[in-house]
């Protein structure tokens, strides 16, 4: 079983001009990802201390949870032990964290994340995630670190993944070169290579979104559900419905099955929920990878560019095409 640590290594050396800073960014990720795996384990048992609510709101008005503060620091403080980030973006912290010790001339990258996605999933068992998102910056080394070099569109990034803490808890990454799955082994303490080159089917029978939402939702999405829907044996539909409430754990189903997730705007979120920096951004760089698609119903998610930290976009990614079907829906009923 070939581990996380020896294929970063492998890969790195296939790239003559490689320095390495990236495969030991990387290696901070799979520490903090193994450490923040312990405590959800743990939450059950000592849910006292580890679940429930921190009792704080985050800069987007959500209540934080004691683990997205965890994973937060957590991530933020194996990011800072070595030398290549100059400083962080989280939905978790109200605005750019520079990691003072860190300006100097070889501190490259930044790094924007959600620690814990799927908040609302965890005192109750079900998976969870962190997605990160990795930028060379576009200040000048050794300078002072700003916000451009956050505020960068998604074709940008070097590398992008999440964690899924779910029945197995997997790391799953890229950059730039296919899309590689990697299963924890706890007994070992390694994550082992268990999905090479993850491909997204073209077409899927899964559509993933909270219906719960429906009468807010734009005209476009209410017929492609609709659509989704309906008796069709050529395409196979009608479609199954499966909505977790943990983006990572919803996109990381679609993409080994084939589906769409969609998380739209609505009336009293105009541009939905999701974030385009921490969440969606990185899971579309990850979908195109695997020859899905992401876009916000009329545009390429990774094409966007953002013009502030906390941003949220409408969200459609997945197989490619079931988001070119609803996208089509989308521009015949603006
Ligand atoms: P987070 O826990 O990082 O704040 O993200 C929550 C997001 C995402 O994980 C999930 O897909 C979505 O919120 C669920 O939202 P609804 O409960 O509105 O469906
Ligand atoms: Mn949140
Ligand atoms: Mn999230
Ligand atoms: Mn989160």
């Amino acid at each position: 079983m070939i581990t996380l640590g020896e294929y970063i290594v492998k890969k790195q050396s296939e790239y003559p001009n490689a320095t390495g800073e990236l495969t030991s960014l990387l290696s901070s990720i799979r520490r903090a990802a193994k450490v923040v795996n312990r405590e959800i384990n743990r939450a059950g048992l000592v849910s006292d201390i580890i679940g429930g609510s921190f009792g704080r709101e985050n800069a987007q008005g959500e209540v934080q949870q004691k683990l997205d503060v965890f994973a937060n620091d957590i991530f933020k403080a194996a990011l800072e032990a070595r030398g290549e980030v100059c400083g962080i973006a989280s939905e978790e912290e109200d605005d750019f964290v520079v990691f003072d010790s860190h300006t100097s001339a070889n501190s490259k990258y930044v790094v924007l994340m959600d620690p814990l996605d799927g908040s609302s999933n965890i005192d109750v068992n079900v998976s969870i995630g962190t997605i990160f998102s990795i930028y060379r910056r576009i200040s000048e080394p050794g300078g002072p670190v700003t916000l451009e070099d956050f505020l960068q569109p998604g074709i940008n990034q070097i590398a992008a993944g999440y964690v899924v803490y779910g029945s197995s808890t997997m790391l799953v990454y890229t950059t730039g070169n296919g899309v590689h799955g990697f299963t924890y082994d706890p007994s070992l303490g390694s994550f082992g290579l268990s999905h090479e080159n993850i491909r997204i089917p073209e077409q899927g029978q899964i559509y993933s979104i909270n219906e719960g939402n429906y009468i807010k939702f734009p005209e476009g999405v209410k017929k492609y559900i609709k659509f989704c829907q309906e008796k069709d044996d050529d395409s196979k539909r009608p479609y199954t419905s499966r909505y977790i409430g943990s983006l990572v754990s919803d996109f990381h189903r679609n993409m080994l099955k084939g589906g769409i997730y969609i998380y739209p705007s609505g009336t009293s979120a105009p541009n939905g929920k999701l974030r385009l920096l921490y969440e969606c951004n990185p899971l579309a760089f990850l979908a195109e990878q695997a020859g899905g698609k992401a876009t916000d119903g009329f545009r390429r998610i990774m094409e966007i560019k953002p013009t502030e930290l906390h941003q949220r976009t409408p969200y459609f990614v997945g197989s490619i095409r079931m988001v070119d079907k609803a996208g089509e829906f989308m521009t015949q009923y603006s």
